[in-house]
């Protein structure tokens, strides 16, 4: 029998999130805590932060942690919009370390591919086979990929070169806020990605996610898009729901 409950945290740039997971019902079990990344948001920092979490809840059991970084085997290997030290960190052996828990216990990966599994397991990728990608527009642009519902992880599309420039700093969420766009003039932007991402990968669905899809109506009708777009069901929780399921499954071989 396998637990019911587990326990995640989403390490983004601006918040650090995590609570108690219900691993059936795919949603959180009770409030979730929201502490502010410390800035630098240092490998250091944020493990106290994280463990600060934990404490909190009293969770002993295996925890999942994401990262907005590419990681394999529990080491970062990229920090765009986190403290640089994270590059060659070994996020597992940190948190574990810090915790007290055997490095089993830890389970690291990207933001995006946490928040990918939750909604192909609960949400909106659900029943879904054949080749699907949800991207989180955030501060940048998270992506993961799935293929008949099995996870090919670090896939970094927010990377994508986008007539001549890093994708995520034409279509993010946050050069909409930033340059003070509408959604008339953002979402042409993220047409022209997808365009872009369609003609590499052709995927049979688009799962869209971070903030703006609780906004969904006002962007995705206007999207001139080939691939069937849909809005990601579980929101803000994606990540610390995905983390949790991942940590129940055990570390990736
Ligand atoms: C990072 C990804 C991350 C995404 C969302 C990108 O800049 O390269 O690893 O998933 O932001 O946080």
């Amino acid at each position: 029998m396998g637990n019911t409950r587990g326990f995640g945290v989403d390490i983004g740039g601006s918040g650090i999130k995590g609570g108690l997971v219900d691993l059936e019902a795919g949603a959180l079990d009770g409030e979730r805590l929201r502490i502010p990344t410390p800035q630098p948001s240092t490998p250091d920092a944020v493990a106290e932060v994280v463990a600060e979490i934990v404490e909190k809840f009293g969770w002993e059991g295996p925890l999942g942690v994401t990262l907005p970084c590419v990681v394999k085997h529990g080491v970062a290997s990229t920090a765009a919009n986190v403290d640089k030290g994270w590059i060659g960190t070994d996020a597992a052996a940190l948190f574990a370390h810090r915790l007290g828990r055997p490095v089993e216990d830890v389970v690291v990966l990207n933001d995006a591919d946490a928040a990918g599994i939750a909604e192909m397991r609960f949400g909106a990728g659900k029943g879904r086979d054949g080749l699907v990608v949800l991207l989180t527009f955030g501060t940048g642009i998270g992506s993961a990929l799935f293929l008949d519902g099995r996870l090919v992880p670090n896939t970094e599309f927010g990377h994508l070169e986008v007539d001549g420039h890093d994708a995520e700093t034409r279509a993010a969420a946050s050069v909409k806020e930033d340059k003070g766009l509408t959604w008339a003039e953002w979402t042409p932007r993220v047409s022209r990605y997808l365009g872009v991402l369609e003609n590499l990968i052709w995927p049979d669905l688009v799962i869209a996610g971070g903030g703006v899809s609780k906004k969904a109506e006002k962007w995705l009708p206007l999207l001139d898009v080939r691939t069937e777009v849909v809005a990601a069901a579980l929101k803000n929780d994606a990540g610390i729901v995905g983390a949790a399921v991942a940590a129940a499954r055990g570390p990736r071989p």
